[in-house]
């Protein structure tokens, strides 16, 4: 797509988080934890046809960055996705996400009797599997949709 087609405008100062797999955006925000409460701005595309996914959605956050536990988060359910840093209109960083071994916070553990998911200062760690992530304190394994276990804070 040429800059004259530009479906979602630029964007000044913050990330753009490209090649998201299509329909998984509104999980890309769970996941940062934005539901429009905190008054960031978000532009996002959906099911936007790319050259090399076919469709893609794309989430372009002012202002923002993400923290590495976010991005670990991200690449479960995005592994090709690329995060660009923008400042003053220009991409001055672009970063490719990579599987990680483990995962620390953002997701809950779904086992309530886990240690992580009582009144403690535990913070969740899951290790990544081939196909899902398990818990490293219960051994609790999320198969599927992360999606429904992403912390709501
Ligand atoms: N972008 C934006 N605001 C800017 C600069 C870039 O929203 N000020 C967006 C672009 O629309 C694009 C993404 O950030 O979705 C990456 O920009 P760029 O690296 O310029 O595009 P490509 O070269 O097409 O990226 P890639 O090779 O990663 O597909
Ligand atoms: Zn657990």
């Amino acid at each position: 797509m040429t800059d004259t087609e530009l479906r979602v405008s630029k964007i000044e100062n913050g990330t753009v988080i490209d090649h998201v797999p299509g329909g998984e955006a509104l999980t890309v925000l769970a996941i940062l934890g934005i539901d429009g409460s905190g008054g960031e701005v978000v532009s996002i595309g959906m099911n936007v046809p790319s050259d090399r996914l076919g469709k893609k959605d794309i989430v372009k956050i002012e202002g923002r960055e993400l923290s590495q536990a976010e991005v670990d988060v991200l690449s479960l359910i995005a592994p090709e996705a690329t995060i660009n840093i923008v400042r003053a209109f220009e991409v001055i960083e672009k970063h490719h996400v990579t599987r990680p071994e483990t995962v620390r916070g953002v997701l809950s553990c779904p086992n309530a009797n886990c240690i992580t998911t009582e009144n403690e200062p535990v913070e969740s760690r899951f290790d990544v599997l081939d196909a899902g992530v398990r818990c490293v304190y219960c051994e609790t394994i999320i198969d599927g949709s992360i999606a429904s276990h992403i912390h709501s804070t």
